[in-house]
């Protein structure tokens, strides 16, 4: 049960929710032609990954929600986006001279911005409302951090309630729209990603943008999860350093500078975020195991997806895996969700065991089949020659790598 208030009288004899109050007689359709084009208008940040990822730029009057879990940089990303737009930075997690303090790490000087610490969101919205008014363009860009904080007291429900959240985002988004002021809310999810709060807002607002990497390694991945102006296939590569997010042009690099060469149960595979080709290493490491139950330890890998390649080593190569601890890891802190890289960890699983390096210049992906069989998978063409650029001439994918058996053999 969600408390919600009632609130019909305020918004509704104005003319409805999207007509940004004016009277109902005022509103007649537009002919297609007379629509303003939104690309002329969009805001760019001039943060080219960031502004990729948002499909050019900034719609004026939409709404953004920026996820992502705790400590793992929204509000570092957001504070360099605001500071080449300029606008409003609203902290219910932060007071100003916290604010401050994180500028003065990004070497943003903040004669564009203003911050307003503060958690009531009818206070949030008169603000909004007043700074529009008086300074025209001056709230370009506003951005709430975080949703989570944010309450109304008309609403007995504490902040980071689901009604609390719901009722806060309407709020801003009807702002946002009536006054083309854009803004983007940034709402924390937990590692399992069942936080109730940005979930339900994903339908509320126009995009939705999830910031992803391992808090203790420097990898960060903006991803679209919903773009009404835009594709969803753009991810934006950031590494954090010591003075903030950095834009990453060659993310390959980034995930294979750690590489030891020539080390058994190291491989080299090639993951698609969105349209992208990334070169990433798979790391296994197989030792015989103390326990009754052996361990299998994943950093980065789905686990079951583990257990299904482990039977399929056993059965098609015929490898006692049973009584040996196996550990899996993805460089740089990536989150592998497609099943290209099976065919990676199982011929990683294979080297260890082995304890033979894979070719130096080799690079594998495809998906594993229960039977041992290796299928295509979605981009080989686009992985392929972006290995090849990288100097990785050795590529071991269907078709021309039809099983396991094949796979293996490059584990000289
Ligand atoms: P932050 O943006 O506060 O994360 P979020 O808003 O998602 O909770 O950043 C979190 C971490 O980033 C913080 O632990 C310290 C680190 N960090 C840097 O490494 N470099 C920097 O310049 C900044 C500002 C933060
Ligand atoms: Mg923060």
């Amino acid at each position: 049960m969600v408390e919600t208030v009632k609130e019909i009288s305020k918004i509704s004899h104005k003319g409805g929710f999207l007509s940004g109050g004016k009277n109902q007689k005022d509103i007649k359709p537009l002919k297609l032609s007379e629509v303003r084009h939104i690309e002329k208008n969009r805001i760019k940040s001039t943060f080219n990954e960031f502004d990729r990822v948002m499909g050019g730029g900034i719609v004026p009057g939409s709404v953004t929600l920026l996820a992502g879990e705790p400590g793992i940089g929204k509000s570092t990303l957001l504070l360099h986006v605001l500071s080449k737009i300029g606008g409003l930075y609203v902290s219910g997690e932060e007071s100003a001279e916290q604010i401050k303090l994180r500028a003065k790490r990004l070497n943003i000087k903040g004669d564009n911005i203003r911050v307003l610490a503060d958690t009531d969101v009818e206070r949030v919205v008169d603000v909004l409302l007043s700074i529009k008014e008086t300074e025209k363009g001056n709230a370009q860009l506003v951005i709430i951090d975080s949703i989570q904080t944010l309450s109304s007291s008309d609403l007995s429900g504490m902040a980071g309630s689901v009604g609390q959240v719901r009722y806060s985002t309407e709020k801003l988004a009807y702002v946002a729209k009536t006054n083309s002021i854009s803004i983007i809310i940034i709402g924390h999810v937990t590692k399992e990603g069942t936080i109730a709060g940005p979930k339900i807002l994903e339908h509320m607002v126009d995009t939705v943008l999830y910031l992803e990497g391992e808090r203790f390694a420097n990898a960060r991945i903006l991803k679209t999860l919903k773009n009404r102006f835009g594709a969803i296939e753009e991810v934006g590569i950031f590494e954090m350093e010591e003075s903030g997010l950095k834009e990453v042009a060659n993310p390959s690099k980034l995930f294979l500078q750690d590489r030891v060469k020539n080390t058994p149960g190291s491989v080299v595979t090639v993951l698609m975020e969105g349209i992208r080709p990334i070169l990433v290493e798979i790391q296994a490491l197989i030792v015989p195991s103390q326990l009754v139950i052996p361990r299998r330890v994943s950093s980065g890998f789905d686990f079951n997806r583990l257990a299904l390649i482990i039977a399929v080593l056993q059965k098609r190569l015929g490898i006692p895996l049973g009584t040996n601890d196996i550990f899996i890891n993805v460089s740089g802190g990536l989150r592998v969700a497609e099943p290209s890289a099976d065919l990676a960890v199982a011929v990683a699983i294979y080297s260890s065991f082995r304890n033979k390096p894979v070719h130096a210049k080799a690079v594998v992906f495809g998906e594993l089949g229960l039977l041992g069989e290796v299928r295509n998978i979605q981009g080989s063409d686009r992985r392929g020659k972006e290995a090849k650029r990288l100097g990785f001439t050795y590529i071991v994918s269907p078709p021309s790598v039809k099983n396991l058996k094949q796979a293996v053999s490059i584990v000289s």
